[in-house]
């Protein structure tokens, strides 16, 4: 039986990890600071993934408890072939119920034997070898959320280290069952663990907004929610809008807001709609996380995630989140400054029928005399020369997007 064999090189090495990992892990705040990075006046995380906001899928929104390692090979191969691979979405992330109710005899987490029966590391290989990262979920508590496999409480070195050997490039890291002990504690564990664990990973901190995390999480992991949780529907899509952006100041290169994952393609809400949720999601420099069923999508789904013009605003390398500048549940404007000088722009109607609405550069931060080419991000057009203000006609619950470009 395995453990009545004498320790081999390998558990040796573990152990060795194990111990040193542990001696680092309590050491106290001096280790915390040293794992962190000035950027732009405020610390965040040190790793190498902080360049701009996170894309990808996840199996939640659409699928909830009903995945297999087939529906994760098929949805990583749609990804290729229908071209939002090389747009940028690279993440394949595995929500709850991907476990086995129980821990191996060992202690470790293991997959769900007969969902997932080839294991999670030759999942990692499938999709890496289409050039995708593969993300998996995990709880800051004893048992996660929906289907109570085993949380990392207390077990995060040995997690960190499993999610690592597998090959696990992004861990979404939820809230429940922790015992009421406070988050930021529970989540800055599991941050220190995964930098022992000798893989760089993606770390999304998902306690719902709970204790202010933008206030603490940038120096803890890579994003950060600061919602509940989204649903298929518009009341439940504006507010998580409403509510991310209070925080809008905190996000940055190093650490994104995030208003939970996209709906767009779920058939909850209208094309208008899922169109504004993009949008605003876009420019407020939100993870954009697909979460519909990209092997059956509708054409209209996929031009709204394929916009590669909405892309490139959240994208973009200066990674200000754009907040809302006018308005208030009705006829709003957003606007968020861009690299090169550039300010995006969101005229959105929130009321339930077409509308006029305008945004003055006073409003958005240009000077009233500076004049602009307006581009449309999603007619694909452009207006020339356009100075002061710019005014559009905006239909129900839909919204219109623009690249101002400043005229030297
Ligand atoms: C919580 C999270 C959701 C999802 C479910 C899964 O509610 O906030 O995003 O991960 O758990 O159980």
């Amino acid at each position: 039986m395995a453990h009545s064999k004498p320790a081999g090189p390998v558990q040796l090495s573990f152990l060795l990890f194990f111990l040193m990992a542990t001696v680092e892990m309590h050491r106290g705040s001096s280790s915390s600071s040293e794992r962190t990075v000035e950027m732009r006046g405020r610390k965040v995380l040190e790793n190498d993934l902080v360049i701009s906001p996170p894309m990808g899928w996840n199996s939640w929104n659409h699928f909830k408890c009903d995945i297999t390692e087939k529906l994760i090979m098929e949805t990583a191969d749609a990804m290729v072939s229908t071209g939002l691979a090389s747009l940028g979405y690279q993440y394949i992330n595995l929500d709850d119920c991907w476990g086995a109710f129980n821990r191996d005899s060992r202690g470790n987490l293991q997959p769900n034997s007969s969902t997932f029966p080839s294991g999670i590391k030759a999942l990692a290989d499938y999709v890496h070898a289409k050039g995708l990262k593969l993300g998996i979920y995990g709880d800051a508590g004893n048992r996660t959320c929906t289907l109570r496999i085993p949380g990392s409480l207390g077990n995060e070195l040995r997690d960190a280290r499993t999610f690592a050997l597998w090959g696990i490039d992004y861990l979404k890291y939820d809230n429940c069952n922790n015992l009421g002990k406070s988050p930021k504690k529970r989540y800055k564990k599991m941050g220190k663990a995964l930098k022992y664990a000798g893989r760089n990973i993606f770390f999304s901190i998902c306690e719902w907004g709970r204790e202010h995390p933008a206030t603490w999480a940038p120096m803890v992991g890579n994003s950060w929610r600061t919602t509940d949780d989204i649903h298929d529907d518009w009341d439940s899509m504006t507010d998580c809008a409403d509510q991310n952006d209070k925080w809008a100041s905190f996000a940055g290169p190093g650490g994104w807001n995030d208003p939970d994952m996209l709906e767009v393609g779920n058939g909850g809400m209208k094309t208008e709609e899922y169109r504004s949720h993009f949008s605003i999601w876009s420019l407020s420099k939100a993870p954009l996380i697909i979460g519909c069923d990209v092997r059956n999508m509708s054409h209209e789904t996929f031009e709204i995630l394929s916009n590669a013009e909405v892309i490139a605003v959240n994208q973009d390398k200066l990674g200000i989140q754009g907040k809302k500048v006018k308005g208030s549940r009705d006829l709003e404007v957003w606007s968020g400054l861009l690299s090169d000088e550039k300010v995006a722009i969101v005229l959105w109607n929130r009321l339930s029928s077409p509308k006029p609405i305008t945004a003055y550069w006073s409003d958005i931060g240009l000077h009233p005399s500076t004049i602009v080419d307006a581009r449309d991000l999603w007619t694909h057009s452009t207006i020339s020369s356009v100075k002061g203000q710019l005014t559009a006609i905006v239909n129900a619950h839909d919204c219109k997007m623009y690249v101002l470009t400043p005229l030297k």
